[in-house]
């Protein structure tokens, strides 16, 4: 769980950088990982989805390639990486903080959240928030980076988030504490069963687990009771 203010502040500093910084570091593969997310999401047909924490937007565009005749929304709580949203062809945006959403109760078919929830103050009331706006049998789907559970390639996977990444991404976006930030909260973020547990303890009924890239990053899907 993260400081709200450090939070913002961060994505305010790499906003402008954001998207390159993500293809460079990830060698594209992030790309993938939202496609992956999208095309599952797709399988449900929704006809509403929030996209939480929708930042730059990547993932509403991934969605609104699969899913063309859904209504999305974005929804995040920094303006400036909402303007990065807007610069393209893009759904309704809304500034708002996950845990506190100004959303009507059951609105949504499905809810979406990549890359975000790692970056909340409270992962349970952000949860709670995201059950709330599903419609009873609505699904959720969280996408956001894990540390792969197989050794050698958990230490080298670390080694690459706090040593190499951080310079690289300052490079690119001039702030390289942000970067460092990036590393700690992957590591303190639970992923697997533990995260399976989270979400399942917080307003959903259900929820399964994929490993993508040898599990660098995860996919999880879970539903609210119907
Ligand atoms: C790493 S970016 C992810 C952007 C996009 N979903 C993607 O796939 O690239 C994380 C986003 O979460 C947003 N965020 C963090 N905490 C939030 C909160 N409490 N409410 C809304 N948005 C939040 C940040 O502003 C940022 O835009």
């Amino acid at each position: 769980m993260q400081d709200a203010g450090f939070v913002r502040q961060a994505f305010a500093n790499i906003a402008d950088r954001y998207v390159l910084a993500n293809h460079v570091l990830s060698a594209g593969t992030d790309i993938l990982w939202r496609r992956t997310c999208a095309r599952h999401v797709a399988r449900l047909a929704p006809q509403t989805i929030l996209d939480l924490a929708t930042g730059s937007g990547d993932l509403a565009v991934a969605l609104r390639d699969r899913c063309p005749s859904a209504r999305i929304l974005g929804a995040d709580f920094s303006v400036p990486m909402m303007r990065q949203a807007q610069k393209r062809p893009f759904e309704p945006l809304i500034a708002a903080d996950g845990l506190a959403l100004p959303l009507a109760d059951a609105a949504f078919d499905a809810v979406t959240v990549a890359f975000g929830l790692r970056n909340m103050a409270s992962w349970p009331q952000a949860l709670q928030e995201m059950s709330r706006v599903l419609k009873p049998g609505g699904w959720l789907y969280v996408l956001d980076f894990s540390i792969p559970p197989v050794p050698p390639l958990d230490r080298l996977y670390l080694w690459y988030l706090k040593r190499v990444l951080p310079r690289v991404a300052g490079w690119i976006t001039g702030d390289r504490a942000s970067y460092e930030y990036l590393a700690s909260s992957i590591e303190k973020f639970p992923s697997g069963s533990a995260m399976e547990r989270l979400i399942c303890d917080h307003g959903f009924a259900r929820c399964e687990s994929r490993r993508l890239s040898f599990g660098i990053a995860s996919l999880y899907s879970a539903q609210k009771a119907p």
